[in-house]
């Protein structure tokens, strides 16, 4: 985890969007990292978790605002870097999120994307993480939020190559878990399990998502689990690609 994100320490960007900053945690690790940063806004659609990263981050130079990704209310060629981190599966419409994106940055700034991924080579107790977050993104869905599974790696590379940026760096990464059976691994996947089948109680003809969750459960005390592999893509918007 401290590796891949140490390429943030050579970049200096005066205006920074973490985009669905969701809780905010991306924006910490902006604001332990970044080489150097002037000012850092944080964008989500959801007005609690708006609400948390507001209390979160009082001070001046972290801003955080409720927004959709899919019409943002910044002009062109604005920021020098923009971040999207665990948050292309949540997007309903990602192929337009990220030309918004696209749009807001400048040329010659940076987009960064970091996002788990549910293929590739992942131990048992990762696995439990990825059938969890399926597991209750088909959960989110019944409730009418966006959420879906994770994508397959060469599925994000695909999208973001799309689109055309130069000096694409690409990596892999996961949190390394020593005991993945050990109770504080497994704690806040508990956690959220609990919640979950709180949810689904109230939902009409949830038979197979309890079905699904008690599989989970099984794996959690067989396996463990441990956080899914990640990518990491820093790629630049090149000068002559100016929205103007
Ligand atoms: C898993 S959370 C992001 C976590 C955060 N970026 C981090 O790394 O800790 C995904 C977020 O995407 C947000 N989201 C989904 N669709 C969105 C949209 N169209 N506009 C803004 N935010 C959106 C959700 O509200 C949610 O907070």
């Amino acid at each position: 985890m401290k590796d891949v994100f140490d390429i943030l320490s050579k970049i200096k960007a005066p205006q920074v969007l973490d985009a669905a900053t969701g809780r905010g945690d991306f924006i910490n690790i902006l604001k332990q990292r970044l080489g150097h940063f002037v000012r850092i806004v944080g964008v989500d659609s959801n007005p609690k978790t708006v609400e948390h990263a507001q209390n979160l981050f009082p001070e001046d130079e972290v801003e955080i605002y409720q927004m959709n990704l899919e019409e943002l209310n910044f002009v062109d060629d604005h920021f020098d870097l923009v971040t999207i981190s665990n948050a292309l599966h949540h997007l309903a419409n990602v192929e337009l999120v990220l030309a918004e994106l696209l749009r807001v940055l400048k040329p010659g700034g940076h987009l960064l994307i970091s996002e788990m991924y549910q293929d590739g080579v992942q131990t048992d107790a990762q696995r439990t993480h990825i059938m969890m977050h399926h597991w209750v993104a088909r959960v989110d869905q019944r409730f009418g939020i966006d959420h879906f599974e994770t994508f397959e790696r060469q599925q994000i590379i695909d999208k973001i190559k799309s689109l055309g940026l130069t000096d694409l760096k690409i990596k892999d990464y996961y949190v390394p878990v020593n005991n993945p059976k050990d109770a504080q691994n497994c704690e806040n996947l508990k956690r959220n399990y609990n919640g979950i089948l709180k949810r689904i109680d109230s939902l009409e003809d949830s038979q197979s998502l309890v079905v699904e969750g008690e599989e989970i459960q099984k794996r959690i005390q067989d396996y463990g689990c441990a956080p899914a592999s990640r990518i990491m893509i820093l790629g630049t918007k090149p000068l002559n690609q100016s929205t103007d």
